[in-house]
């Protein structure tokens, strides 16, 4: 990778005129609907964002990238970037056919020509790159949940870049940035990589990262998909153009960037240097735990904070970007200055706010202090996260049939209207099959899709400010947690067990399918003939035995009072 940061990059694209040719005969392929992951990987093949990959990635590429971070030809490619698909399409395909890759309206953006297909040991995969077969790592737990279980990889032939409307002026390709810089006549450029939004600790390390490096200053924050449950980029971008004139603008520039992350901390750091250096950049700042994706299933962290220094240390050479490292920016008190931590002089107080204390105090509506953050990033942040009493939420009762989840709902949703202020929908099991899901039976696929159903609905419930109340049997955990992700990215949910023991339903019987079940007369019956896996740390678990409904509904509420959901 010798390539000058200012040179045009390779791209995958074709000529405008062969991608009109192309685009024709591709409608009589087999074609692919891409995942919103895809295509972000997508449009990075493509631009050269991912040089010097020219497809998905082979097995053979793969193999190396998940044993030793290189690629069959031995380029240093950390991440695994392949195309997943159902068994359903795999079976359909073979090595040597093209299929057309579409976009979620159904427009050809690519032609894959298929060289491997294989099914991936996805736990050799999870421990080798995140470091651990662990379900609360976000990008794990999309391996085994959301990814299908076969790889298809080739070469991509590229017809035309995904469209976005949104911050298109803000969206700038590799070679889009190079001609940039050689226009402005920047030569040593260094990249910020963000996914928050900027308070005065990030300035302050910006700054003193430009300053240190000599060089200009580029804020290049993640766009495409990050953390669920992070701030919407929307809001962020909107946070960014609020701070950027606390900046030089002869020297700094603000460009967004169509990455989907994986959160893989120290690999993930590589990945991003390699990326920024196809950018046109010739330095990279890396601070304190990287990527990170937070704690794992045993409370600590996945990562070293610093491992992804260490890692990015050993292969700037080869990659050609100088690392900028800086540990935690803390405010010290008396000097009202940002410093490095391990540069606080000594006896002084410092102060700090975390991400998660941030995020209460948004929550809760409490003050956010000037030596913070911006007032302008502050408004921003409080337009887009109310305090938890104005936003909407989502009450998930899940539990066997019979165990009392739909009459607990009903009188939680009455209490609700009663206190009033937000709209209440009761989606229940029952109500939902018949109105939404009428078509769907009990196998697991289609509890599937009746869940993804629920959650969507509530999802956008919530996101609108409304209060939603579910109760379907929901039988699986990794179910119940994507639609947990749906919906905490506009508001709390709330999973609710009711806990009553199948013994207890079968004994209550009020519909008489246990009965039924037992003789074999319903197949596929949840607790007898299905499984039902058990909330392991749900919100709030009921028991319903030997207490009454009022009473349920009653601990339901008090649990949102103390959440901050509803007002006492
Ligand atoms: S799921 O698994 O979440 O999609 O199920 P759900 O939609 O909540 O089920 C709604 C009601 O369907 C009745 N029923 C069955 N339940 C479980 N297994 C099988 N095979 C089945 N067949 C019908 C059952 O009465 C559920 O109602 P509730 O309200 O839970 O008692």
């Amino acid at each position: 990778m010798t390539l000058s940061n200012t040179a045009p990059i390779p791209e995958l694209y074709v000529s405008h005129e062969s991608a009109q040719k192309l685009k024709h005969e591709a409608g009589n392929l087999p074609s692919w609907d891409l995942t919103p992951r895809q295509i972000c990987d997508l449009e990075l093949l493509m631009n050269g964002g991912f040089h010097p990959l020219k497809g998905f990635q082979s097995e053979a590429d793969y193999n190396g990238t998940v044993e030793n971070m290189r690629t069959a030809d031995g380029m240093l490619w950390p991440i695994p970037v392949t195309l997943d698909v159902s068994q359903a399409f795999a079976d359909k395909v073979a090595p040597g056919q093209d299929i057309a890759l579409r976009d979620q309206e159904g427009v050809i953006l690519a032609i894959l020509s298929i060289t491997d297909k294989w099914t991936p040991n996805k736990a050799n995969e999870a421990e080798k790159v995140f470091g651990a077969d662990d379900l609360a790592h976000p990008a794990v737990n999309y391996l085994h949940n959301v990814a299908g279980p076969v790889y298809l990889g080739g070469p991509i032939t590229g017809i035309q870049q995904p469209v976005h409307y949104d911050f298109r002026a803000r969206r700038d390709t590799p070679n889009e940035l190079r001609a940039f810089f050689r226009k402005m006549g920047w030569r040593r450029i260094v990249a910020f990589q963000t996914r928050n939004p900027l308070h005065r600790a990030h300035q302050e390390l910006t700054f003193r990262a430009a300053k240190e490096a000599e060089a200009n200053l580029l804020i290049h924050p993640v766009v495409g998909m990050t953390k669920p449950g992070d701030v919407d980029h929307f809001t962020r971008v909107r946070c960014y153009e609020a701070v950027l004139d606390q900046y030089p603008a002869a020297t700094t520039h603000l460009s967004l960037l169509n990455l989907a992350m994986r959160m893989g901390g120290p690999r993930e750091a590589l990945w991003h240097a390699i990326i920024r250096k196809n950018h046109g950049l010739t330095h990279f700042i890396v601070g304190r735990d990287h990527a990170g994706p937070g704690k794992n299933s045993q409370g600590k962290d996945f990562y070293d904070p610093y491992a992804a220094q260490e890692l990015v240390a050993k292969h700037q050479k080869e990659i050609g970007i100088e690392m900028v490292d800086f540990k935690q920016m803390v405010y010290v008190q008396e000097k009202a200055q940002y410093y490095p931590v391990d540069e606080v002089p000594e006896g002084s107080t410092v102060l700090d706010i975390s991400g998660t204390e941030l995020r209460r105090r948004l929550r809760e509506g409490l003050e956010i202090p000037d030596w913070f953050s911006f007032p302008q990033v502050v408004q921003e942040l409080r337009r887009t996260s109310p305090p938890r009493s104005k936003q909407g939420f989502t009450v998930f009762f899940t539990g066997l049939s019979g165990s009392g989840k739909s009459t607990i709902a009903n009188a939680l949703m009455v209490k609700l209207m009663e206190m009033g202020g937000r709209p209440v929908t009761l989606l229940d099991g029952d109500v939902v099959r018949k109105h939404l899901s009428s078509e769907l039976g009990f196998s697991k696929e289609h509890r599937d899709i009746n869940i993804r159903r629920i959650g969507y609905v509530a999802s956008e419930i919530t996101k609108n400010g409304g209060i939603a109340i579910c109760a379907p049997i929901a039988p699986y955990t990794a179910t119940r947690r994507a639609v947990r992700e749906m919906i905490e990215s506009f508001g709390a949910f709330i999973e609710v067990h009711v806990a009553t023991s199948i013994e207890e339903c079968e004994r209550r019987d009020r519909k008489g399918l246990y009965k039924l079940a037992r003789e074999g007369k319903i197949k596929e019956f949840t607790g007898i003939s299905d499984p039902y896996e058990a909330p392991e740390k749900p919100e709030l678990r009921v028991d319903t035995e030997g207490t009454d409904v009022d009473y349920c509904a009653q601990q339901v509420i008090l649990k949102l009072e103390s959440m901050g959901l509803i007002k006492a």
